[in-house]
């Protein structure tokens, strides 16, 4: 991926795209374009493309992301926007965007295309949905739309576009695809709940955060559906969230709740699905560690 901040590039790029991947990150979308890949014969040099253009796209979301939330720390140490002015930043993940779109297209397959284009499109208007949703709402549906669109859409293309250039099996396509999602379903309600019982340092984004910019979440929800006495949820309903005082005590009465673990409950159920969908074909290395990767999904600290 480092060979993409390319010598030809203006120096502030350069440094700032070494300074994203220093800080590497966990890796996981290209680990499924791998092992999928790896499971039904996919070229080796299309998953090398593949799975950095997914990387790069990924990093480029973050690096967004931190700019709309204005998000100061990512992967333990501090983000673009926290240092360079907004327009530097937007343009660094314009940059990035660019980059993976020509990763995608090595793999020289349009239907690929197609689908990176799409899931592109998917993943911005989540951004702009959530941006746009009232801050404070409670409401399940609109919670799971906007976890699928914001994440759980990439894990499917990473599935589905590692099976499509091995395979043109509709059945095999599909039951990658929908693994790809139960995973990335699960995944980011674990990241929700890891905002509440997390460890800072180890999951490197403060902790607390979502509630406090007004971001509900699964385990609010779930809080909120219990206890519809408690004046702070009460407080969250009528927009009250900018009172930083009383939503910490929320956040402090949902972390000492059972809401945490119904979230969890609801994680494992996807991991379960996920599971699911692999179980028919046949054992091998690659189905063994995608088993493990959809129970470290939910096992994980960071
Ligand atoms: C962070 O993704 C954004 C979410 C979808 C929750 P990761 O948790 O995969 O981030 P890195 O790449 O490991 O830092
Ligand atoms: C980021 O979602 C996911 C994107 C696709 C941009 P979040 O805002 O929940 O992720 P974190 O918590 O900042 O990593
Ligand atoms: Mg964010
Ligand atoms: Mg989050």
């Amino acid at each position: 991926m480092r060979a993409q901040a390319g010598a030809e590039h203006h120096p502030d790029l350069r440094a700032a795209l070494e300074h994203l991947l220093s800080a590497g990150g966990k890796r996981v979308r290209p680990t499924i374009v791998f092992l999928v890949g790896r499971m039904f014969g996919s070229p080796h040099e299309k998953l090398v493309t593949l799975g950095a253009a997914v990387e790069m796209l990924h990093t480029a979301t973050l690096v967004h992301d931190d700019l709309i939330d204005g998000s100061l720390l990512r992967r333990g140490i501090p983000t673009l926007n926290a240092r360079w002015s907004p327009a530097a930043t937007v343009l660094t993940g314009d940059f990035l965007f660019g980059r993976a779109a020509k990763l995608a297209a090595e793999a020289d397959y349009l239907p690929l295309m197609k689908l990176f284009a799409e899931t592109l499109t998917v993943i911005v208007n989540g951004e702009l949905t959530q941006m746009f949703a009232s801050k404070g709402l409670i409401d399940r549906k609109n919670y799971y739309n906007r976890i699928y669109a914001k994440t759980a859409s990439l894990f499917e293309m990473s599935a589905l576009a590692a099976t499509m250039v091995g395979t043109e099996d509709e059945s095999i396509r599909t039951a990658m695809k929908t693994y790809g999602y139960e995973i990335g379903m699960a995944f980011q309600i674990m990241d929700d709940i890891l905002d509440f019982n997390g460890d800072q340092a180890a999951v490197g984004k403060p902790i607390g955060a979502d509630l406090l910019n007004g971001l509900v979440t699964l385990p609010a929800i779930d809080y909120a559906e219990r206890h519809p006495d408690d004046p702070e949820v009460k407080l969250l309903l009528e927009g009250g969230w900018g009172n930083t005082e009383r939503m910490e005590k929320l956040v402090k009465s949902i972390q000492g709740s059972k809401a945490i673990r119904h979230a969890m409950d609801e994680a494992v159920e996807h991991v379960d699905k996920a599971l699911a969908a692999i179980a028919p074909f046949p054992p091998s290395i690659e189905k063994e560690s995608l088993e493990a990767l959809a129970h470290y999904i939910v096992d994980r600290t960071f």
